[in-house]
C-alpha cells in the first residue's frame, strides 16, 4: 500500500523559539494518534532543524525547504543536502514554485538537487505545478510534464524509488482558492502515467504523490479522498498545530 504523507511546510515563518513552541504543540496533538499509514513531516527554516529534531518525536519526519544543487566548497550562503541529513532531517523539499519562480531555480539545477538529496540519504520531496496562465491555456499537462521529466526522469528506477512528488498549482498557494478535487485527481493519475511510462507500473503504483495549494481542514477530506491523491504538502494551514493535526486526521 503506497505512504500517506501529511507534510507542513513553514516557509520563511516562525522565529526558532516560535517554531520550537509550534513542533511541541504538534508534537503533544501526534502523541494522540495519527491515521495509520500516515507519515507526519514537518519542513522549517534551516535555522531550526536541529531544535525541531530534539522535540518531535521519532516518527514525525523532519524536512528542509531547499538544498544546494552544489555538494561543498565556495558557495557562500548554501546549505548542502549532506548537511541537512547530518542536521537529522529525512526529507527536503526541492523545487517548490516560490524557488522556481522567486529565486529562478532552473530544471537543470532541480535535477542536482534532487541527485544531491538522495545521494545525501535524503528522500526528496518534488515539486512540480503550473501557472494560472497555463492552466488557462490549457498547456498545463505539457508543463507538468517538463518539469518532471527534467527534474526527475534521470533518475534510475533505485534512486526514483526515493522521490515523493507534490503538485502544487501555483494558482492555489497561498490564495486561498485550492484545486477541486476532480482537478487534483486528473493531474496525480496524469503524473502516475508519466511514471509507468517511464519506468513501470509497480513504480506509478508506489509513488506518492502529495497535493499542495490551499489545502485546509474544511477541503482536506474531500482532496484526499481522490484514488491518486496521497496527502497534502501544507503551507499555511501548518503553522496551526490544531488545524494541521485536523489535516493529517482527513484521512
Ligand atoms: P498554502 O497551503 O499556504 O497554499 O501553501 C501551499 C504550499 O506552497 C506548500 O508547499
Amino acid at each position: 500500500m503506497r505512504r500517506k504523507i501529511v507534510a507542513g511546510n513553514w516557509k520563511l515563518n516562525t522565529t526558532l523559539q516560535e517554531g520550537v513552541k509550534l513542533a511541541l504543540s504538534l508534537n503533544e496533538l501526534v502523541g494522540k494518534g495519527v491515521p495509520e499509514n500516515v507519515q507526519v513531516i514537518v519542513a522549517p527554516p534551516f535555522t531550526h532543524l536541529t531544535e525541531v529534531r530534539k522535540v518531535i518525536g521519532n516518527k514525525t519526519g523532519l524536512a528542509a525547504q531547499n538544498c544546494s544543487a552544489q555538494k561543498s566548497g565556495a558557495f557562500t550562503g548554501e546549505v548542502s543536502a549532506e548537511m541537512i541529513k547530518s542536521a537529522g532531517a529525512g526529507y527536503v523539499i526541492v523545487g517548490h514554485s516560490e524557488r522556481r519562480n522567486y529565486f529562478n531555480e532552473s530544471d537543470l539545477d532541480l535535477s542536482s538537487k534532487v541527485i544531491n538529496a538522495i545521494e545525501s540519504g535524503l528522500q526528496p520531496i518534488f515539486c512540480c505545478g503550473e501557472k494560472l496562465h497555463e492552466r488557462e491555456k490549457s498547456i498545463y499537462t505539457e508543463v507538468i510534464k517538463k518539469q518532471v521529466h527534467l527534474g526527475l526522469f534521470d533518475l534510475d528506477a533505485e534512486h526514483f524509488k526515493k522521490v515523493i512528488i507534490a503538485y502544487e498549482p501555483v494558482w492555489a498557494i497561498g490564495t486561498g482558492k485550492n484545486a477541486t478535487p476532480e482537478q487534483a485527481q486528473e493531474i496525480h493519475q496524469y503524473i502516475r502515467h508519466l511514471i509507468e511510462e517511464q519506468y513501470n507500473s509497480d513504480m506509478a503504483d508506489n509513488t506518492t504523490i502529495l497535493y499542495g495549494g490551499s489545502c485546509k481542514p474544511s477541503n482536506a477530506r474531500e482532496i484526499f479522498s481522490k484514488d491518486d491523491v496521497d496527502g497534502g504538502l501544507i503551507g499555511g494551514a501548518s503553522l496551526s498545530a490544531d488545524d494541521f493535526y485536523s489535516i493529517i486526521n482527513s484521512f
